[in-house]
């Protein structure tokens, strides 16, 4: 697409990010994120610009070393449709998979967008308890009704979450 550009965030976006995100929120199609969780997790953002202009952003969030969630992916409701979208979801793709990333996962209304990118719905439950964590924030908790995708990247470098949960160093305690 002639004119867009998708670069990392900066801080300075975080205000568009939130329009953007939260704006969509209410609309029901997305949930709303906070400033603080935004700022704090500037670093797994990408955001799109048409000619300079901010239309869309998205988030690579770490899980574990096997495991990442594409999140607070959003388009410009002025801009959708025109595979900004699918390019701001291939850069974090092609992020998880430099960092030797295994799966990905998301949580989503629209699972037809992940479809296309070669995800494929799953049960809630297959997932490690871990990515549940900030559902703990979510206004939809225990009523959730977001539908989770994953997509495998890298079938034998996906590690059992029990066995390196086991296997990590760990701090030393006081008197060890
Ligand atoms: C979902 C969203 C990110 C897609 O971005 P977009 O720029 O409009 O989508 P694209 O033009 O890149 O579409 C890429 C492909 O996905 C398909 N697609 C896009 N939205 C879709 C939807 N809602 N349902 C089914 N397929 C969809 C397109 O048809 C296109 O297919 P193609 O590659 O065969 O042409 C955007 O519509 C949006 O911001 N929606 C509101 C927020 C949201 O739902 N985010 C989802 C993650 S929580």
């Amino acid at each position: 697409m002639e004119g867009l550009t998708i670069r990392k965030a900066r801080v300075a976006d975080a205000t568009r990010i939130l329009g953007l995100v939260n704006e969509l929120a209410v609309r029901q199609v997305m949930l709303p994120r906070s400033p603080a969780s935004v700022l704090e997790n500037i670093r797994d953002f990408v955001v799109a610009e048409q000619d300079g202009e901010f239309v869309g952003c998205g988030a690579l969030h770490i899980v574990w070393s096997d495991l990442a969630e594409i999140r607070s992916i959003a388009v410009d409701p002025d801009a959708q449709t025109r595979g900004i979208g699918k390019r701001m979801a291939e850069t974090l793709i092609d992020e998880a998979q430099d960092l030797g990333i295994a799966k990905l996962f998301a949580f989503t209304y629209v699972p037809g967008f992940f479809d296309k990118l070669g995800f494929a719905v799953v049960e809630h439950d297959t997932l490690p308890h871990k990515v549940f964590q900030d559902c703990m924030n979510c206004p939809k908790f225990q009523a959730c009704d977001e539908i989770a995708v994953e997509r495998v990247l890298d079938e034998t470098n996906s590690v059992s979450l029990r066995r390196e949960v086991s296997e990590l160093p760990r701090p030393a305690r006081a008197g060890d």
